[in-house]
């Protein structure tokens, strides 16, 4: 019996990236969709859970991606509000690798380290990463800031974060680097997710920051995300501070996100989200 995985974006172009994740995973065979959402992704489940029998049924399975996140969450909703009784199939949320990168990056800080009590900013972390990730550090003790350019964009992600989650997440307007590096005084942990090949903050403001303990920039396209962080750094020591860069941490989470396809398909039932994919990633952070 084949492994079948559909993949519903909500983007129009369905992810290259997830796709080929979704072989390296152990797919057989990914039927991508794009424009999929909580109205049209009906019959498409529908599809999913009637074709084969309750024995047979772990052998189907959905991974959701797309960059934008609330409505990756409410296709999700809609996906299991189909589900019942036995007529399911498993189901990863992994939007713009939101859940992937921000386990595989908190794995890191956290491997041999403490997190709890710690003062965390997360500079741009308005994007599905950076708000992954600030759940995963709340739920690790750590005190969490996020920034943004925007004042009513940042709190309304941190309203999200409320809502969705229960924790809360302080909102930090801060439009340029020499804001930034002022968010950044007092941050034991500071994580830039910010959009691909922009650079938050300049060398001098980590490295003459004393507070700082642990810096990751998840940005792998130039120029860095946070600059003076190597791309491949992972826990290499500068300044007295433990780097990661994105493609230090990367290898985790495309190893996560890999491990979690395969488990896709050994039930019909799971559903792998924030909290599931950060227990894999931490599983898997020592090897
Ligand atoms: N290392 C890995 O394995 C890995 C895996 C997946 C993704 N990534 C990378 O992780 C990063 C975060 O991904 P994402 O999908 O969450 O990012 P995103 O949504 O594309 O961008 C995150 C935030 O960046 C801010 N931003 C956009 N343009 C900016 C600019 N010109 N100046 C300052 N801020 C700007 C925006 O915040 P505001 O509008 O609120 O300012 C946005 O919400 C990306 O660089 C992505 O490529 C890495």
């Amino acid at each position: 019996m084949k492994k079948l995985l559909y993949q519903f974006d909500t983007d129009q172009l369905p992810s290259v990236f997830d796709n080929v994740v979704g072989y390296d995973g152990g797919a057989d065979h990914i039927s991508a969709y794009g424009g999929v959402n909580a109205d049209n992704v009906g019959a498409l489940v529908e599809g999913a859970i009637f074709t084969r029998s309750p024995k047979d049924k772990k052998n189907t399975a959905i991974f959701v991606g797309g960059a934008n996140m609330p409505a990756g969450e409410a296709l999700l909703a809609a996906i299991c509000a189909k589900f019942f009784a036995k007529f399911r199939v498993s189901v990863m949320f992994d939007c713009n690798g939101s859940n992937t990168t921000a386990a595989a990056a908190v794995a890191c800080f956290g491997f041999g380290r403490t997190l709890s009590g710690k003062r965390a900013v997360i500079l741009a972390g308005t994007g599905p990463v950076g708000q992954r990730a600030a759940v995963l550090l709340a739920r690790e003790g750590a005190r969490v800031a996020i920034t943004g350019r925007k004042r009513a964009v940042v709190q309304a992600a941190c309203d999200a974060l409320k809502s969705r989650f229960g924790i809360e997440i302080e909102a930090i307007e801060a439009p340029s680097n020499v804001e930034r590096g002022a968010a950044a005084a007092g941050a034991n942990i500071l994580l830039a997710t910010g959009a691909a090949g922009v650079t938050l903050l300049d060398a001098k403001q980590w490295q003459e920051n004393p507070a700082l303990e642990i810096i990751a920039d998840a940005n792998a396209s130039p120029p860095a995300g946070i600059d003076g962080v190597g791309l491949m750094d992972r826990g290499v020591r500068s300044h007295g501070k433990i780097l990661f860069g994105a493609l230090g941490f990367g290898a985790l989470k495309l190893a996560v996100h890999r491990a979690c396809i395969a488990r896709l398909f050994e039930q019909n039932d799971l559903l792998l989200d924030t909290d599931e994919i950060y227990k894999i990633a931490k599983s898997m952070v020592a090897t």
